[in-house]
């Protein structure tokens, strides 16, 4: 067994490096390092898959349709499908709880309400556990496998950890979990529990839980699955490669994500990077990614750069002013001091994209516009839609464009939220533009009535809303 998983091991590591994203320093190191940081130069990591341009991009193209199809626990994952562009062996153990193949739906509503003619969503909380981390989560998990890790640990606002919690659990591996006590939905506190993880509740927000995870990362026995660990990177990527298949392979305008601790955007930038790259598509939708106002680092930093900066994405500043107290209900996204903001902030200005910011305000109503769609999603999801109705409104997305946004959580993650926002209870978070406090004017306010048990109430209520 452990011989077997030598092989493996030794086989995945031919097949790719990772590679510090320093370009002064450029190291490289094998796969079987566990590393999240260069041990250099203390820079982000990135996995270097050595993919080259295909000669028949039809062909492989048709190799990925027909394993949509198929029956195979491996193929039918949305994720090990694209098994050619990961950095495994055929012979890994691939851990699979059936991830991706998530819908992307029109949304007509949401269209008219942010000034476009079409909008997509994409709406990655169809995953196992509801958000979109599990696709990253399933490889993350089969490289601790691989690396025969213990205990899995990670620093989370909610959706990583009930993800973790369940991959984890899948691999047969130990989980732990830091989160910001008393800032974590309900919803995502239940299923860590529920899927068997330690669960330490840190007296702190998010960024002092990731300092503690980076801390404790060092230790021989843990493997971190914040997406700082490269793996994450690989597992989100293949959302990009879903996508365009969705799409027919015609690259949309603009794809818009929300941004927390930049993950997402990093995975988005490198899948369209590489599908580029080996000739599958022939140029690069704008990568735009949005921030709640309370807790924009990126946002703010994007605001200052230079012309030359804005040009390239070689010309990225070398440090970022964290948020101290980062504030915003949309809790997910509660993120001061992102771990993942320069490779991020590359694919951003390798795109033509933008990274701006959006009120609690237009977080709410934005997030009920699209259940008017009957679609549905958490908070941090919302800023898509609030941040492409500002980015039409600046004219950096013109009407007729073809925009995708990416919804990364389920609605019933935060059920509170929506209740408290249909029912007028909803107020704003200290640290956004509006009064900490204050409450949040619910344009789309669909509250509950309360009616008396007879017919002739309910018709009266009937009556009044012709
Ligand atoms: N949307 C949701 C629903 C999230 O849970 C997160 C991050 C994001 C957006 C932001 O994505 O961090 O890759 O930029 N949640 C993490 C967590 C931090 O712990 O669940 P990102």
């Amino acid at each position: 067994m452990a011989e077997k998983a030598a092989r493996v091991a030794a086989r995945t590591a031919a097949k790719a490096v990772q590679h510090c994203i320093n370009h002064a320093c450029g190291a490289t190191y094998s796969l079987n390092e566990r590393i999240y940081v260069c041990p250099k130069c203390g820079e982000t990591l990135e996995i270097d898959c050595r993919l080259t341009r295909v000669s028949d991009p039809a062909a492989l193209r048709k190799r990925w349709a027909a394993k949509s199809t198929s029956k195979l626990p491996r193929d039918a994952s949305g994720v090990w499908r694209y098994h050619d562009v990961l950095p495994f062996d055929e012979q890994a153990p691939f851990v699979t709880l059936f991830e991706g193949n998530t819908p992307l739906y029109h949304a007509p509503r949401s269209a008219v309400y942010c000034g476009i003619d079409d909008l997509r969503l994409k709406h990655q909380g169809f995953n196992p556990t509801g958000s979109f981390k599990d696709t990253g989560m399933a490889v993350a998990m089969t490289q601790a496998v691989i690396s025969r890790a213990r205990t899995a640990v990670c620093a989370s606002t909610g959706n990583t950890a009930a993800s973790l919690a369940a991959y984890a659990s899948r691999a047969a591996l130990q989980s732990a979990i830091l989160l910001p006590r008393g800032q974590v939905s309900a919803a995502k506190l239940a299923q860590s529990l529920d899927f068997g993880a330690l669960v330490l509740e840190i007296d702190g927000n998010f960024d002092d839980c990731m300092r503690l995870v980076q801390e404790i990362g060092g230790d021989p026995s843990i493997y971190v699955a914040n997406s700082i660990n490269p793996f994450r990177i690989e597992g989100q990527k293949t959302v990009a490669y879903e996508l365009m298949e969705q799409c027919l392979w015609q690259v949309p305008d603009h794809v818009v994500v929300p941004g927390g601790n930049m993950g997402n955007s990093t995975a988005l930038g490198k899948g369209f990077q590489e599908m580029l790259d080996l000739g599958l598509i022939r140029r690069l939708p704008r990568l735009n990614v949005i921030q709640a106002e309370g807790a924009a680092p990126l946002a703010r930093l994007f605001g200052e750069l230079n012309p030359k900066q804005l040009s390239g994405a070689t010309q990225v500043p070398e440090t970022i002013a964290p948020v101290k107290d980062p504030q915003t209900m949309a809790t997910a996204i509660k993120i001061g001091a992102p771990v993942s903001w320069k490779k991020a902030l590359r694919a951003v200005l390798r795109s033509g994209g933008k990274v701006i910011s959006v009120s609690e305000q237009e977080i709410a109503d934005a997030k009920a516009m699209i259940g008017r769609d009957s679609i549905g999603c958490e908070p941090a999801s919302a800023t898509t839609v609030a941040g492409i109705k500002k980015l039409v409104a600046s004219g950096h997305i013109k009407k007729g464009e073809d925009v995708i946004a990416v919804l990364t959580g389920h609605a019933l993650k935060d059920s509170d939220y929506m209740i408290r926002y249909h029912s007028g209870t909803l107020s704003a978070a200290p640290g956004s533009q509006q009064e900490a406090g204050s409450p949040i004017h619910g344009e789309f306010q669909n509250a509950p009535r309360h009616v008396a048990a007879t017919k002739a109430a309910i018709l009266e209520i009937f009556a009044q809303r012709k």
